[in-house]
């Protein structure tokens, strides 16, 4: 058991106590993997001595089209299920960085047939602190897998699912075995998916050039920010399209974006240096606006939701006003 755990997690309906939150063997999300999951964050703000819940609802919303894709219907509209997370939160009172894990499973069903639809479903949410990655200005060394990503045509990539992560598992395991932070994996065609937990990003001739979810990769929220952020931001351009392994080799900078890992610069892709083997100066500035969108700074109004019924501390009330997607 991990020693230091929040007092409470959700599950179907009810707040319960951290170590309550358990599924039987026999369901099939559990044996399986016959589940749809979101990971979410929240960001403390020590000056506004707020949490906010970073795109809750663009997360929700991820989850039902997974649940949609997989035939998995449960008991909780997407309100009830952010009212859910928004007041997990407040019961284990944080006041750190925090992990949102939201999960919509399939449950033992009709005479224990493991493959059979069944109604008997649930959902857990989980939520634990979580500090920024140490590696997150230093950067990370990465390589390109052996594995190749599953596709549209066997395990959509598209479904967060459970049962999908066998694959990101095998590939970013045999990177650290092998010396790097994580792996990259090709799609079956041979171009750049994605890593096992985030999407990549290439700086070529100042233009952000990342591969369209039809590459296998997973629809991700964070590039979705980073684009709006560039694009709005910095006026530049963001490009979806196939990428190449070795563009990677010869790109200025190279970047991993998803909600746990945020944007995490790539300092090396198969022992090749990025650029001059150092995160790069687009990265450091598209760190900065992510990190002030999370945090209810510019920018912010659209993707926040405060967790805390506080009023904003002044320094911050001019950033936050009229952004605030709910109270309390
Ligand atoms: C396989 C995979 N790709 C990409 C991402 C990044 O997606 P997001 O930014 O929506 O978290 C994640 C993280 O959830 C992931 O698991």
């Amino acid at each position: 058991m991990m020693s230091a755990t929040p007092p409470y997690a959700w599950m179907n309906g009810e707040i319960i106590p951290w170590e309550a939150c358990v599924l039987h063997g026999r369901t099939q999300g559990a044996f399986w993997g016959a589940n749809v999951f979101e990971g979410i964050r929240a960001y403390w703000s020590p000056s506004a001595g707020q949490l906010y819940a970073f795109r809750l609802e663009d997360h929700l919303q991820r989850l039902r089209r997974s649940m949609k894709s997989v035939r998995l219907q449960v008991a909780y509209s997407d309100l009830a299920l952010r009212e859910a997370c928004l007041q997990l939160l407040r019961v284990n009172a944080f006041r750190d960085d925090v992990h949102i894990v939201v999960v919509a499973f399939f449950g033992i069903g009709e005479h224990f047939d493991t493959m059979g639809l069944t109604e008997d479903t649930g959902v857990h949410i989980t939520a634990l602190p979580k500090p920024r990655s140490d590696a997150y200005r230093g950067g990370v060394p990465i390589c390109v897998s052996s594995w190749r990503r599953i596709s549209d045509d066997t395990m959509p990539p598209r479904i967060k699912s459970g049962a999908n992560y066998l694959n990101n598992r095998l590939a970013h395991q045999e990177a650290v075995r092998n010396g790097y932070h994580t792996a990259l994996i090709l799609n079956q065609r041979g171009s750049i998916a994605e890593a096992p937990g985030s999407c990549v990003v290439m700086v070529r001739d100042g233009r952000l050039i990342t591969p369209p979810a039809t590459s296998g990769s997973l629809e991700g929220i964070t590039l979705a920010t980073v684009a709006s952020l560039a694009r709005h931001e910095l006026g530049l351009v963001v490009e979806e399209r196939e990428v190449d392994r070795t563009e990677l080799y010869v790109a200025e900078e190279v970047f991993l974006c998803g909600t746990l890992a945020e944007i995490l610069p790539v300092v090396s892709v198969d022992r090749v240096p990025v650029g001059d083997g150092l995160p790069g100066p687009l990265t450091a500035r598209l760190q900065d606006l992510y990190d002030r969108a999370a945090r209810a700074g510019t920018a912010a109004g659209r993707w926040i939701t405060p967790v805390y019924d506080i009023e904003p501390a002044p320094d911050v009330a001019g950033d936050v006003a009229g952004t605030v997607l709910v109270r309390g």
